[in-house]
């Protein structure tokens, strides 16, 4: 072949685990509602900056420190981030990897997340709690767009590496993890039950 791809941007989409997923999401999306009963702040947060939904990013972001179901949740989410480490070829012989935040995404109907990145980590995800059929997935953008100034059109029959976006759907029971520099958003919810879904973001030293 004389035409070979380089320099590919990689995203991992598995289950958390192999049995017992629909117990673990009953118990997580409980905690993750009375998060949002309880966290005034996170309430007032969402409402100027997450118009619609709620999340604790900027309110309750380390989770996993003060929660046994999110402590859990850290073991079992740390285990897949290395094997997409590994999947990476990045070294991390000699060093550690520590989750660094972890908060909990409410989205009702109509509520949107625009596009953005997760800075200050190197790893960055997504579990999914609650899924309402025909809720929206999670849209990752080329990250060399800016890059392609004249370049022209993709034909609509391009093959998927080759177009511009790629879309995983929200499903609950899947991790989705990307390199934090990776631009994504989530699209409006245009279906009337919550998405619940659960970010966050590994450093490493
Ligand atoms: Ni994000």
């Amino acid at each position: 072949m004389p035409t070979r791809a380089w320099f590919p941007t990689y995203i991992y989409c598995e289950p958390l685990q192999k049995a017992g997923i629909p117990r673990l999401n009953t118990d997580l999306a409980d905690e993750c509602r009375r998060l949002r009963d309880f966290d005034a702040a996170g309430r007032r947060w969402s409402a100027k900056n997450y118009p619609g939904g709620y999340t604790s990013y900027a309110s309750m972001n380390e989770l996993h420190r003060f929660s046994s179901t999110f402590a859990a949740l850290e073991k079992k989410l740390t285990r897949h981030v290395r094997t997409f480490a590994r999947q990476l070829d990045m070294d991390l012989r000699g060093h550690s990897i520590r989750l660094t935040d972890l908060w909990v995404n409410i989205m009702p109907e109509t509520a949107a997340h625009s596009l953005h990145l997760h800075p200050l980590s190197f790893m960055s995800g997504t579990y999914y709690v609650v899924t309402p059929k025909d809720c929206p997935g999670l849209k990752f953008e080329d990250p060399r767009l800016s890059k392609f100034m004249a370049a022209p059109p993709k034909v609509s029959a391009a093959r998927r590496e080759n177009r511009p976006h790629v879309t995983y759907p929200a499903e609950a029971g899947n991790v989705i993890l990307f390199e934090s520099w990776l631009r994504h958003e989530v699209p409006a919810n245009r279906v009337p039950e919550e998405r619940i879904s659960i970010s966050f973001n590994y450093n490493w030293s």
